[in-house]
């Protein structure tokens, strides 16, 4: 019987739970094993009771649960050779020659490295004598498949990462309420959502929230933003709006790649316009609590599809990522993917934010 491990890593999202529940179960569906590696990387280092044979009841309730049940962990000893070489030592061991992983671009990146590098692993721990060439014998390729968790909705090649609208549904829940008591204070509000170097949480948020202005690291305000913003506020206000709402990125620069910072914004509206002018950051509320209905929906097909890309897996096929294209669950070439990701991060370093904007398929006017 095929045995598949599932793990999440990296920073955690809404949905993580949904797919581990969905990899479980649809594992056992198919006539396999299911074991569940807890903390992420570390847990494939660490073993023991962190790689756990996972039944059809371990995981119930987890589709509407926040966070991930089975941790996560950023794992130093994974990134370096002898840590991934314990990693092949337990998991041939345990029995397991298929991962399904849920986390960000690197913890994916990491996969697709650990997955190029098994017959090598394998072979040092057999001339070490760590294992016997009968032991390694069945287990000659690792099957990896990846699945994008990440609220920040940062990686190329999938339409939504699984959790980002979570997010966003809860962004825009506090936005609201901050709505409310800026209006009867006639106060603005500069509000700091995630995203590290990604605004597709702050752009959509301004959309939906009808903030008066936003700042994202893709398309950097021009200089002299300040006024520009001080004209539009003002405007806004004449209207009759009773409070001003800011959302800025926290990965937001200005064209010169340096930092703006909320503080900042706040300043310049206090100062220019002797606004009564405060300070929210949402920080972690964005990345826990309630999965939205399509990240529970999302998490769950595509589980479902990431055990059968396992399944159909030839020792030649590419490592999959599991990805939504236009409201179609796809298995993507995940290394083509990381790359183009990449590629946005580059285009943004050379300050070439057209390209950049081009690259995320996120269409921008003027
Ligand atoms: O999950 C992505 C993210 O939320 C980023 O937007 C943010 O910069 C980062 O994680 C913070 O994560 P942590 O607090 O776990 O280091």
């Amino acid at each position: 019987k095929k045995r598949i491990g599932v793990m999440t890593s990296g920073g955690d999202s809404q949905g993580m739970n949904g797919v581990v529940r969905s990899v479980v179960r649809t594992t056992i569906h198919m006539g396999c094993e299911a074991y569940a590696i807890y903390e992420g990387y570390d847990g494939l280092v660490q073993a023991g009771d962190l790689i756990k044979e996972m039944h059809w009841d371990d995981v119930r309730g987890y589709l509407s649960r926040g966070g991930t049940l089975i941790g996560t962990k950023r794992c130093m000893e994974f990134y370096e050779r002898p840590g991934r070489l314990t990693a092949a030592k337990n998991m041939v061991e345990k029995g397991i020659d298929a991962l399904i992983i849920c986390g960000g671009d690197g913890s994916l990146t990491g996969a697709d490295m650990f997955r190029a590098e098994w017959p090598g692993l394998l072979e040092e721990l057999v001339s070490k004598g760590q294992l016997t060439r009968a032991q390694v014998e069945p287990y000659q390729h690792l099957n990896i498949c990846g699945l994008v968790g990440s609220i920040d909705n940062d990686m190329s090649g999938t339409d939504a990462t699984i959790g980002c609208y979570s997010s966003l549904e809860r962004i825009c829940e506090m936005v609201d309420a901050v709505f409310d008591t800026a209006a009867s204070h006639k106060r603005g509000f500069v509000i700091e959502v995630m995203g590290r170097h990604c605004g597709w949480l702050a752009l959509m948020a301004s959309i939906a929230t009808g903030a008066d202005y936003v700042f994202i690291p893709e398309k950097p305000p021009s200089e002299g933003w300040e006024e520009e913003m001080c004209e539009i506020v003002t405007s806004h206000r004449k209207l009759g709006k009773r409070r001003t709402i800011i959302i800025i990125s926290e990965g937001a620069q200005d064209t010169d790649l340096n930092k703006i910072t909320a503080d900042q914004v706040v300043k310049v509206l206090s100062d220019q316009l002797k606004l009564d002018t405060r300070k929210t950051v949402l920080g972690h509320t964005q990345r826990g609590g309630l999965p939205s209905f399509y990240d529970r929906w999302l998490s769950t097909l595509q589980g479902v599809e990431a055990v059968n890309a396992i399944l159909d897996a030839t020792p030649d096929t590419p490592s999959p990522v599991i990805t939504i294209r236009e409201n179609k669950i796809e298995r993507s070439n995940l290394q083509e993917c990381v790359a183009l990701t990449k590629s946005v991060a580059e285009a943004i370093k050379q300050k070439d934010f057209n390209k950049a904007m081009q690259l995320r398929d996120v269409e921008f006017k003027e």
